[in-house]
């Protein structure tokens, strides 16, 4: 058995480079056409209902105008409820005939079947999901010191989209409709100083990759996976203490027209910016370079306080606390 393993290490990883060979070329002339007809025949929006989890600030807000530009009614989701109002307002005066407003927390179950089930008795319908509601911590993991407080990330950042989907479900399967899911590149390419949220994405896109496949054509699921986004999640404080700041941000406004306008051509993914394609592929041919480059400029550079504090009180170090309620 051992021996066949062996002679299959060496057999498939030739078989493979002469398929992908072969393979490549006529897949890329494919997706070049595909583009070309689906950028043609783009999905009208008038009369459709997009409900958008996080939509009183950020990406979701300016999502919510895009969509307003096409005409689609909107319903609006999150714990802000006045901002939510504001967003509403603008919308419609830019194109929605219709903004609903729905205070909810989407790390709760319960909150996400009210939700779909007011925008199903308002509108009768819903068209297209957009699971864009998220958050982060940032430092090095070693300095946290209440662990327990991560867990929200995965609450809002995981099960917030799981569960939402989970009630839209059955209406977006009528609807012939769309997921759009709002990962990060944090999900394909480790950043240091954000390992929860990090993880939070990965797993996010695991579980929409796998009903992707379980769902075929009946939803369309288009996972959108960004870099650095002028919002409040990515503010000049969050960027320093990430050591990141030195990374160029995209306008919002231009990440939700890429996004509503990838959305509407049925694209499987999205990538914004483009030139995040490069790092993922420098990631996969040059892991080694790709640590390195990490290590030095996210984690030891500068020194963070931990390090400081661990130069000068080297005996008896604690790094994680558990809060115990
Ligand atoms: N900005 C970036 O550079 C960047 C990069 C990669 C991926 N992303 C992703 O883009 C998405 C949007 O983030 P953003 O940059 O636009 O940040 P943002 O401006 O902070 O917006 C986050 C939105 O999520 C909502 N939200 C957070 N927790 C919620 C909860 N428990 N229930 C309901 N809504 C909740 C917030 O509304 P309330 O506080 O009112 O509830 C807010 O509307 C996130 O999924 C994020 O991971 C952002």
């Amino acid at each position: 058995m051992d021996l066949l393993h062996k002679l299959l290490n060496i057999l498939f990883s030739i078989v493979s480079i002469i398929l992908f060979m072969l393979v490549l070329p006529i897949l890329l002339l494919f997706r070049l056409w595909r583009f070309c007809v689906r950028s043609v025949f783009r999905e009208k929006l008038a009369g459709k209902v997009v409900l958008i989890t996080g939509a009183s600030s950020g990406i979701g807000e300016h999502l919510a105008y895009e969509y307003a530009k096409h005409g689609a009614s909107l319903v609006l989701i999150a714990r802000r409820e006045e901002l939510l109002a504001t967003v509403a307002r603008k919308a419609m005066e830019l194109g929605s005939p219709d903004a609903v407003v729905i205070k909810a927390d989407v790390s709760k179950l319960l909150d996400c079947k009210r939700f779909v089930d007011e925008a199903i008795k308002h509108f009768g319908k819903v068209d297209c999901l957009i699971n864009n509601a998220g958050t982060g911590i940032v430092g090095l993991f070693e300095e946290q010191i209440c662990i327990t407080d991560h867990a929200s990330i995965m609450d809002i950042n995981f099960w917030g989209s799981v569960n939402a989907t989970h009630f839209a479900l059955p209406y977006l399967k009528k609807s012939k409709g769309r997921i759009v899911v709002i990962g990060s590149c944090g999900g394909w390419f480790a950043t240091p100083r954000v390992s929860v949220y990090n993880a939070s994405k990965v797993a996010q896109q695991s579980f929409f990759e796998t009903l992707r496949i379980e769902l075929g054509s009946d939803i369309g699921i288009t996972m959108v996976t960004l870099g650095m986004v002028d919002t409040a999640l990515a503010s000049d404080d969050f960027l320093t203490q990430a050591n990141l700041k030195w990374l160029p941000k995209e306008s919002v406004e231009g990440c939700a027209k890429a996004i509503v306008n990838s959305a509407i051509r049925g694209d499987e993914y999205l990538t914004e910016p483009g030139w995040m394609h490069a790092v993922f592929l420098w990631a996969i041919l040059l892991p080694d370079l790709m640590y390195l480059l990490r290590r030095f400029i996210v984690v030891t550079s500068p020194k963070t306080s931990l390090q400081k504090w661990k130069s000068q009180n080297t005996a008896s170090f604690q790094p994680l606390e558990v809060k115990h309620d």
